[in-house]
């Protein structure tokens, strides 16, 4: 049995300490039913919802799914530069979402009612700073977001960033993102002290990913190297596949200040189909996979390096 245990795994009851990251415009439904079939965590971007109603439907299915599988599910809130903040939080509380990624803000409120109905609160972080703002008003646990991640990355390496956190912070949850690629990668992560991890970038051109064939393209195309942090997508530095439409739309913003929200319509615009987001990991991936396919290969690599360790 592909299995590993850890403080994730028993917390949640599920099989292998993976989530598939929540990504804006990337993580859906689909891909979320897909983890969770595999034993591990899906993910929802609350962000991906105009509408609070269609967050509700894919909540309500995939408890449905969870019930039958040995995996489960998160959704992730952006609490500041979300305006529809107060309602998704309101909705997944409702339904007894069982794990929440908070992201940007204060995860207070949040811990408040979740553990209400005993479901799980992990922050978001990508220093000491803010681990210690997290665990103060009692999350479960951190993700520690390192050097090289896709989306708002940290600046610190997670080599030394994880063991600190452990030491700090011996019995809570602390999760591994950023570049993550490979199951020897996971290995590490776990032999560093960390209960598991949080990918992003290798899924977003798996085959469920609703993502743009010149998308998932461009990250089959890139390597370490064509990866920049912009203020331009959101208005605090982002990783983006550097391209010429990112210099223009630079040199167009140059000077002005961009809030998330405006970042956010530029992402989805028509006008920039060609900027896309992902993390240092677009190096190693030079195919599209499914995400049983992804998952499976995590799972016998990060297992048989563990073994020989
Ligand atoms: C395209 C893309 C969109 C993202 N959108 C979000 C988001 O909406 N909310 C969030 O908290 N993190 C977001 N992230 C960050 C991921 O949740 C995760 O921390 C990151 O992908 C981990 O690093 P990796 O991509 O190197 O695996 C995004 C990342 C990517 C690549």
């Amino acid at each position: 049995m592909k299995s590993l245990t850890t403080r994730l795994t028993n917390k949640l009851n599920i099989e292998f300490p993976l989530i598939i990251a929540p990504m804006y415009m990337v993580s859906y439904k689909t891909m979320a039913i897909e983890a969770i079939k595999q034993g591990c965590i899906g993910s929802l971007a609350s962000l991906n919802y105009k509408n609070t109603s269609d967050l509700e439907n894919d909540i309500i299915e995939l408890n449905k799914v969870k019930d039958r599988y040995n995996g489960t599910y998160a959704v992730n809130l952006l609490i500041v530069g979300n305006n529809n903040y107060k309602e998704h939080l309101d909705i997944v509380v409702k339904h007894k979402v069982p794990l929440i990624i908070t992201s940007l803000g204060s995860p207070k409120e949040v811990v408040k009612r979740v553990h209400k109905y005993d479901g799980i609160v992990l922050a978001d972080i990508v220093n000491q700073h803010f681990a210690k703002k997290a665990f103060k008003v009692n999350v479960d646990g951190v993700i520690a977001v390192g050097h090289g991640a896709g989306g708002h990355a940290g600046n610190n390496n997670l080599l030394t960033l994880i063991p600190i956190l452990r030491k700090q912070y011996p019995e809570k949850i602390i999760l591994s993102a950023g570049g993550i690629a490979t199951g020897q990668a996971i290995a590490a992560t776990i032999v560093l002290g960390s209960d598991g991890v949080s990918i992003g970038t290798p899924f977003i051109n798996c085959k469920e990913s609703p993502v743009s064939q010149e998308y998932k393209q461009a990250v089959i195309n890139a390597n370490i190297d064509d990866i920049v942090l912009s203020k331009a997508l959101t208005g605090t530095p982002a990783t983006v596949i550097n391209c010429e439409e990112l210099s223009l739309l630079e040199k167009k913003l140059s000077g002005k200040n961009i809030s998330m929200q405006d970042g956010m319509k530029t992402l989805s615009s028509n006008d920039y189909k060609k900027i896309f987001m992902a993390g240092q990991s677009v190096g190693a991936i030079n195919s599209i996979e499914s995400v049983k396919n992804i998952i499976d290969e995590f799972k016998t690599k990060t297992i048989n390096t563990l073994k020989n360790y």
